[in-house]
């Protein structure tokens, strides 16, 4: 069996859900069952949580209060979902997980790293993924991207100077394990970044 867990990181707008979506119509047309699910978010409670993280009517959230939610959040999703899917062989495929939170309050907003990855080992359990893809874009292309589909959000409507930051951290985070890591330039085309995508994930799963 294998409980393969995969995350998919980048900068809002940096196209990770339509890879993840085009990863998973790949696995599955191997014969790869998948579970896909997204942060924050991803049961019911999770999607409550991300309701109260991303309406724009709380400016006093506090950067604690905030940190603390997505971790709620992801407790409640590797709890009540990934840690039984990937017991049943099931590969789970998550949009966003903890390097969210170390890119975004602790690169992002400056926030202690230490205290992030101390309050996310309690609510993940040290549930790590096998493979994180990290698409790697200026946040000036991906918010021009993402603005085009939407209004912005309250985490939207940061400065340009904030996702300057969460993106290298991302990076930094990467450089740390590049074991860990596929980083994938995306402003390739769509096609090009999931052949990228399937070539090393097709190695990890023998497929
Ligand atoms: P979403 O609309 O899902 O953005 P995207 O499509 O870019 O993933 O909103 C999620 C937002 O929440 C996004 O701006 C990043 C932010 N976020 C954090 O700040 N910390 C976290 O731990 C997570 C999971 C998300």
């Amino acid at each position: 069996m294998c409980s393969i867990f995969i995350v998919c990181e980048g900068v809002d707008g940096s196209g990770k859900s339509t890879q993840l979506n085009l990863l998973n119509k790949y696995l599955n047309q191997k014969g790869i069952k998948t579970l896909v699910t997204r942060e924050p978010g991803g049961t019911p409670v999770g999607e409550k949580i991300r309701e109260l993280l991303l309406d724009p009517n709380y400016p006093e959230l506090m950067d604690r209060t905030e940190a603390l939610l997505y971790a709620a959040a992801r407790a409640q999703l590797v709890a009540q979902v990934m840690r039984p899917t990937l017991k049943q062989g099931i590969v789970v495929l998550c949009d966003r997980y903890i390097d969210s939170t170390l890119a975004y309050q602790g690169y992002g907003r400056g926030m202690d790293l230490d205290f992030l990855r101390s309050i996310n080992k309690l609510a993940s359990g040290g549930l790590a993924p096998n493979l994180t893809v990290l698409l790697d874009l200026a946040p000036e292309e991906g918010l021009a991207r993402s603005r085009r589909e939407r209004a912005a959000d309250r985490l939207e409507s940061q400065s340009l100077n904030f996702y300057h930051k969460v993106r290298e951290g991302y990076l930094e985070l990467a450089k740390r394990k590049p074991e860990a890591y596929l980083v994938v330039d995306a402003r390739q085309e769509m096609e090009q970044i999931h052949h990228i995508i399937c070539t090393r994930i097709g190695g990890l799963l023998n497929v």
